[in-house]
């Protein structure tokens, strides 16, 4: 269900018409759905209820502070990739029983951060890792649970960026391997609480064969593990949950509505993987983070110049890949919509930022209602890897967050000045 919807001529963002939401915040700036928010992370948990279970919010999809206290009051467990993210999870109440923490690169002081700490499991992705991490709760005094990230060379056919469980890719230990690497590691280091598995395939995974290929993977090896004395407790699966960038509400291409392609429902995923691991009697852990958020997020801008070339029709507008990077980096699909219809007759047309480069376009032959300077559009579904990805570059201060709840509103995150741009330089 979105949470953006028009009532007439006019988008809404809950009951909050967005038109007269620019007139008090100046653009460009992202909008979330507080409800949708809530509503997306609820469904997941309850389709994931007749397992043992935890989400875990992927907050590399979306900081902001204010949504991750709305996810944590509600149960919600984090997963993490750096010192930064820990600290922020912390700050927004997640408890550390619910935080995990992946990724190929971890430094030390992190390292140690996670230990002091005491989180669920921090996710180790190579040997020389596990020595390391040996090490440094020896150093600190305290164990610290681990969970091997097990490369379960599943190929999952989507973008390349995005792909990261099978053999060629950077990520975690080959599965293969990690029978001997876990004993290895119950032998000899003490400091190491040997206690679950982790896997991540990829993300904006549709086909949940690919989810089901990859638990019956992991249910092999955790039998053998278990027959290695090994005794573990959960299964970390990642996230990747794909949904659907293709808005119906809008697009209404020459008065005809687009035609919706489904998100897959997280019950779709639990009724694929229930049957391969209730008898193991685990804790499952889910870290999605672009199901949770994408679609209560969208990035406002107005338009500033329609311009026409020898082949083209370009409409610049105040936003671009330094805020919303995804259509520059992955070839990404946003649906682009006015926040008041009107009647104008469709064109094809380019949406195009300020940035110095040229893939800085931000929705490429698209149809749309000739627009004109001064018009404000809503780039949708930019909840997830927007702002998280945003940068100063080209020197644009980073724009304002603000979550709606019902027909109210609050600043989450105020906009950057240009003084801002000088902060921590010599
Ligand atoms: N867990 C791990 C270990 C991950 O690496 C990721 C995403 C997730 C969970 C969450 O995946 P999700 O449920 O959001 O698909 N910037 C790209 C996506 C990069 C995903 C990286 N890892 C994009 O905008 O499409």
């Amino acid at each position: 269900m979105s949470y953006f919807n028009y009532q007439q001529a006019d988008l809404y963002c809950e009951s909050k018409k967005l038109i007269n939401l620019v007139q008090e915040i100046p653009t460009p700036f992202y909008v979330y759905s507080q409800n949708g928010l809530i509503a997306n992370f609820e469904k997941i948990d309850a389709a994931f209820s007749s397992l043992p279970h935890t989400i875990c919010f992927a907050l590399k999809a979306n900081s902001n502070l204010s949504l991750l206290r709305l996810l944590a009051q509600r149960g919600c467990g984090a997963d993490v990739v750096s010192g930064g993210e820990l600290y922020l999870a912390l700050k927004a109440g997640f408890p550390p029983e619910k935080i995990v923490f992946a990724g190929v690169g971890k430094r030390d002081d992190e390292i140690k951060f996670a230990i002091e700490t005491g989180i669920a499991a921090l996710n180790v992705e190579s040997p020389q890792e596990l020595e390391v991490v040996n090490q440094l709760a020896s150093l600190v005094g305290k164990k610290v649970n681990i969970a091997l990230r097990v490369n379960p060379d599943v190929d999952v056919h989507g973008h390349p960026y995005i792909s990261t469980g099978s053999a060629f890719n950077k990520f975690g230990i080959d599965w293969e391997v990690v029978p001997e690497i876990y004993a290895e590691a119950l032998k000899t280091k003490p400091m190491l609480n040997m206690m679950g598995i982790h896997t991540h395939i990829g993300s904006m995974i549709f086909n949940m064969e690919y989810y089901q290929a990859t638990a019956r993977r992991l249910k092999t090896l955790v039998e053998n593990l278990r027959q290695m004395g090994a005794p573990i407790e959960h299964i970390d699966i990642g996230g990747g949950l794909g949904i659907n960038y293709q808005q119906p509400l809008a697009m209404m291409v020459d008065g005809v509505l687009a035609p919706e392609v489904p998100s897959p429902e997280p019950q779709g995923l639990v009724d694929m993987i229930r049957p391969i691991f209730e008898p193991l009697q685990c804790e499952i852990f889910f870290e999605p983070g672009r199901s949770i958020v994408a679609n209560t997020g969208a990035l406002i801008t107005q338009v500033l110049f329609a311009k026409q070339t020898r082949d083209k029709q370009f409409f610049s507008v105040d936003t671009g890949m330094h805020q919303l990077i995804r259509p520059a980096l992955y070839g990404a699909y946003h649906e682009v919509v006015p926040l008041k219809q009107h009647a104008e007759k469709f064109i094809k047309a380019d949406i195009v930022g300020p940035i110095c480069e040229s893939t800085d376009v931000l929705a490429k032959d698209r149809m749309l209602p000739a627009i004109k300077r001064g018009e404000y559009l809503a780039i949708m579904t930019a909840g997830a890897y927007g702002f998280s990805l945003a940068s100063n570059y080209n020197g644009h201060p980073l724009p304002a967050e603000i979550l709606v709840n019902g027909s109210q509103h609050q600043v989450i995150r105020h906009r950057q000045g240009y003084d801002d741009l000088l902060r921590h330089m010599a």
